[in-house]
């Protein structure tokens, strides 16, 4: 293989940078070229192609978003939309191609594989929701964005002695809450891996107060409810009072932590390792620090996992 692309999909995450600086550098130093697709699938369809050298992902590395930009691109779903990106990918000589980002930018890979274009998917999302790894890039970086908050959140809960409902990222995922809620001692978590019992969290803030607690954090992860009405829902069944904090898009910004550039760029790294060998329709990830790949229709068969283990202990904690 002696030509690859490289694009960034869905909702960007801290560490897509890093990711495709290695993918860059990586082909660079096994003498393959390396194009940049802008817009990810949009851009692929309608061409925004551009040669990257060495110097084009200088000074990335630390830098939060993607250089490539990204898109949602519904018609990039259709046959139609496809059979572009292909005649794109012909016309500019690309053999294989790196895509970086969640489950819609993993299903445009295997579509692509499908049709004869080796694909290599590398999860990058901060939902940390994608199957064949334990671990996404921009999880870390996310996670600790919302510890922040959740930290600043907690000062003033303290001084006001109030509860606070905290509204986090993660779409279907609880992954993002689950962490947050344990790294940052919330005493309640929703996630939508399980169901709740508004009386079961009245209960728990209640004999709270009793002990003696004068401020309480609710996480609730957007995949439940929005933070919104889950305070009306709490109102409505208990008269329990409290302030609501979306963190919204914060939540994917910033610089990528340490944990994030270097997993960007072992997975990024290993990407181009796999079409060099020949090996498309491939998923990378990491599990157990230990580089994975699965087949791409596999990886997008199999179901992420939540760590029920630490839904318990976050319970027994926070008691
Ligand atoms: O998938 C990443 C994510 O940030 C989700 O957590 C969230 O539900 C969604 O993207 C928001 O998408 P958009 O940026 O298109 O509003």
């Amino acid at each position: 293989m002696k030509k690859i692309g490289v694009l960034t999909s869905g909702g960007d995450s801290p560490g897509m940078n890093p990711a495709i600086r290695a993918v860059v550098r990586k082909a660079i130093f096994h003498n393959v070229e390396v194009y940049g697709i802008y817009g990810g699938y949009t851009g692929l369809i309608s061409g925004n192609i551009k040669k990257l050298e060495l110097g084009s992902v200088g000074d990335i590395i630390h830098r939060g978003g993607t250089m490539l930009h990204t898109a949602r691109c519904p018609e990039f779903k259709t046959p139609e939309g496809q059979q572009k990106g292909i005649e794109q990918l012909k016309a500019h000589g690309i053999e294989g191609l790196v895509v970086i980002g969640g489950d819609g930018s993993y299903r445009g890979a295997r579509a692509l594989t499908q049709q004869g274009y080796p694909c290599v998917g590398v999860p990058g999302t901060i939902d940390n929701d994608i199957p064949g790894t334990e671990v996404t890039i921009g999880f870390d970086t996310a996670l600790n964005t919302v510890i922040d908050a959740l930290d600043k959140i907690r000062d003033t809960a303290t001084s006001h002695e109030r509860t606070f409902v905290i509204e986090v990222m993660g779409r279907d995922a609880g992954d993002l809450a689950l962490f947050a809620g344990l790294a940052g001692g919330a005493e309640t978590i929703l996630i939508p891996e399980e169901d709740f019992d508004m009386a079961e969290v009245a209960d728990r803030l209640r004999k709270g107060q009793e002990r003696g607690k004068k401020h309480s954090i609710i996480i609730v992860a957007e995949g439940v409810c929005s933070g919104n009405d889950f305070a009306k829902q709490l109102k409505e069944a208990t008269n329990f009072d409290t302030r609501v904090s979306v963190l919204g898009h914060i939540q994917r910004g910033g610089s990528p932590t340490a944990s994030d550039r270097v997993l960007a760029s072992r997975l990024g790294a290993r990407a181009v390792e796999l079409l060099i060998e020949g090996k498309g329709g491939r998923a990378v990830g990491i599990e157990k620090n230990t580089l994975v790949d699965y087949d791409i229709v596999e990886a997008l068969e199999r179901k992420h996992r939540l760590d029920l283990d630490l839904v318990k202990l976050s319970k027994e904690l926070s008691i």
